[in-house]
């Protein structure tokens, strides 16, 4: 079974996988979500993934029914049904079923949906490069921390940057660089990393959790405050974080050219470290 998916303790070929239309996930949007990518067949990070879905659940007063060993053993079977040298994890959890009605009753048995594709890391040749990347109002509700499947901002900036040929959207609220649409946002001064703090502003990323800690130990100084849009043009360089485009340099942003316009020693430094954690 290549594509693989699990739908509430059975799994299944992906194509075969359904919920039926009333699933409050389906009509409001109401449910959480993770991504998770392996590193050499295994999931990476997944207690922080974990611990990130609980909270999201919480949040939403959302049941989260399994606990971390039982995730772990249906990823693990799922990866073995997949069978991909690297698979792309992605965790969903709905309220459930229920006729449709914004409130919601008590008791409903979530949804739970999990499904394993192959991961297709970005070439080389680009990580190596670097990006374009270009600003986005940013449009989202008020808890961007919960990571919930109410996506339509982040979709419809991430639509304007592929329509205008650049990789990310850079999300800026009231003049100040919040995240990517997929992605933490960092930009460099010198030898200072200054990325948004966690709070409702951002999703807080496992990636950028794990390269704070690298950033730390490579003695950068660290400003975690929304950096302005000024910020960003004048960086010395910038990139991003991500379960998807791990630690990626982003070289111009709206057609200005950040710092040399290639990626940096920072960044350069950072991949680094990151990529012999993930070896
Ligand atoms: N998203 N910010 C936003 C808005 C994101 O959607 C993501 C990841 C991140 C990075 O988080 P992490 O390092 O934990 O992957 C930040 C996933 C990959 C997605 O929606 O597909």
């Amino acid at each position: 079974m290549p594509e693989t998916a699990f739908v509430s303790g059975r799994f299944l070929p992906l194509a075969d996988a359904k919920v039926p239309i009333e699933d409050r996930g389906f009509q409001f949007g109401d449910g959480v979500y993770e991504v998770i990518r392996t590193y050499g067949g295994r999931p990476f990070k997944l207690e922080a993934h974990f611990a990130r879905l609980n909270r999201s659940a919480k949040a939403l007063d959302l049941r989260q029914p399994y606990s971390l060993e039982q995730w772990d053993g249906y990823i693990s079977e799922g990866l073995r049904l997949a069978g991909f040298r690297e698979s792309k994890i992605y965790l969903q959890i709905t309220r459930g079923v229920a006729p449709r009605d914004h409130a919601f009753p008590p008791d409903l048995q979530p949804t739970v949906v999990m499904t394993i594709r192959e991961l297709h890391a970005l070439p080389t040749a680009v990580q190596a490069a670097g990006v374009d990347a270009m600003t986005v109002q940013d449009l989202r509700w008020g808890r961007c921390d919960i990571k919930s499947l109410n996506l339509l901002p982040n979709v419809l900036a991430r639509q304007q940057a592929k329509q205008a040929g650049v990789f990310e959207a850079i999300l800026v609220k009231n003049g100040e660089v919040t995240e990517g649409s997929v992605s933490n946002v960092m930009v460099v001064e010198g030898r200072t990393l200054i990325t948004a703090p966690e709070g409702p502003l951002i999703l807080s990323g496992v990636t950028r959790e794990v390269v704070l800690a690298l950033a730390r130990r490579e003695g950068l100084g660290l400003k975690e405050c929304c950096p302005s849009r000024e910020q960003l043009y004048a960086a010395t360089e910038v990139f991003l974080t991500g379960t998807t485009v791990e630690l990626l340099s982003v070289v111009r942003i709206d057609g200005k050219v950040i710092g040399t316009g290639q990626p940096g020693p920072v960044t350069r430094s950072l991949a680094k470290r990151f990529a012999e954690q993930t070896a």
